[in-house]
């Protein structure tokens, strides 16, 4: 495992981290098990959100932490919050900044993950109806209240996080953004300035740019899945040529596909985080091995057009 500075928080953690979104579909055992293989691999950070499974994702994976005899405090964890779910209906029928709801998640969630604080919060989905200077206050509440030791964004262009940067004290460590090889917008559009094919639309206003200018740390969402949990690129016959460079490439390096389509992501400068979601055991294993194999630029470019990408 290679392990790396978030931002400029000064929060060493490992470059593969776990996500628990799918974690509430896992029984008490299950969860227990797969906190154990990735922190047996050197994983130490993991990422939950206050809506994944309603909360349940983060009980289970507070759980499975007990049962697997982890010290919280040898962990850095990460929540995110600001979407807000109808209670009864369960539907997503807002994004919400204000102060009442972004207090009150906190501390839902921090319930759920059984500690009085977490190392990160993001603000989930920008919230176009924020107010900067309350949200300001309630950064500071929860930085005072030592609830929240850091914070980042997710899902934010480089405007928005200026936006949000001007109005805080705090600096934002963190943008989680999909990213991986059947999701490569940010660098297609690194690639496609100023022409006038399709690829050229800018989608999100020089992300990666942005983030290695701020030290920002991106966290690379759903890095195996196609477009938005439409599936994975592995052994799909329409990612045909991209599953060939992959095999090529695991091949020189002894490793699986899944341990190089996540080497791809961390070969990048810009000092990406994975944030794996499988809850197989066997699969977390081969993924993590990937963040110990070193991709040439060669490997990194042929695999990018391979995923159906062009060089102009
Ligand atoms: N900020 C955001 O808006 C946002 C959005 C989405 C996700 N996230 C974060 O990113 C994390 C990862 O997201 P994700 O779960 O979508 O990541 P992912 O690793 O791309 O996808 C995991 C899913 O793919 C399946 N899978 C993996 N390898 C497979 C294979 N070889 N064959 C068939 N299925 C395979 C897994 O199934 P098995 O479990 O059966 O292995 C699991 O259902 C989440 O936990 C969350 O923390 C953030």
């Amino acid at each position: 495992m290679r392990y790396q500075v978030i931002g400029r928080s000064g929060v060493n953690a490992s470059r593969v981290a776990l996500g628990v979104m799918r974690m509430d579909t896992k029984t008490a055992p299950e969860a227990a098990r797969i906190v154990r293989t990735v922190v047996d691999r050197g994983v130490t950070f993991f990422d939950t959100a206050d809506c994944y499974g309603a909360g349940e994702s983060s009980r289970r994976f507070a759980r499975a932490l007990q049962d697997a005899g982890i010290d919280r405090d040898d962990i850095v964890v990460q929540t995110k919050f600001g979407i807000y779910r109808d209670p009864t209906s369960n539907a997503i029928t807002r994004y919400d900044f204000s102060k009442s709801h972004l207090l009150a998640a906190l501390d839902d969630e921090l319930r759920n993950l059984d500690t009085d604080h977490v190392d990160f919060v993001l603000l989930h989905r920008p919230d176009t109806l924020v107010d900067l200077d309350e949200l300001a206050e309630t950064f500071d509440v929860l930085e005072s209240s030592g609830k929240v030791l850091h914070f980042g964004v997710s899902n934010v262009n480089p405007v928005q996080v200026s936006m949000l940067q001007s109005a805080l004290s705090q600096r934002l460590e963190v943008n989680q953004l999909q990213f991986g090889l059947g999701h490569t917008g940010m660098i297609r559009q690194e690639f496609h300035v100023n022409m006038d094919d399709p690829a050229s639309v800018d989608h999100d206003g020089g992300l990666i740019s942005y983030s290695r200018l701020q030290h920002m740390t991106i966290q690379a969402w759903s890095p195996f899945q196609v477009g938005f949990f439409e599936g994975v690129f592995l052994d799909n016959p329409e990612y045909a040529r991209l599953n060939e460079v992959l095999e090529r490439v695991a091949q020189r390096c002894h490793v699986t596909k899944s341990a190089i389509a996540v080497a791809w992501i961390l070969r990048h400068p810009a000092n990406m985080q994975v944030l794996l979601g499988s809850m197989t055991p066997s699969r977390l294993a081969d993924m993590i091995a990937g963040a110990d194999v070193e991709l040439s630029a060669q490997e990194w470019y042929d695999l990018y057009t391979a995923a159906g990408n062009d060089l102009p």
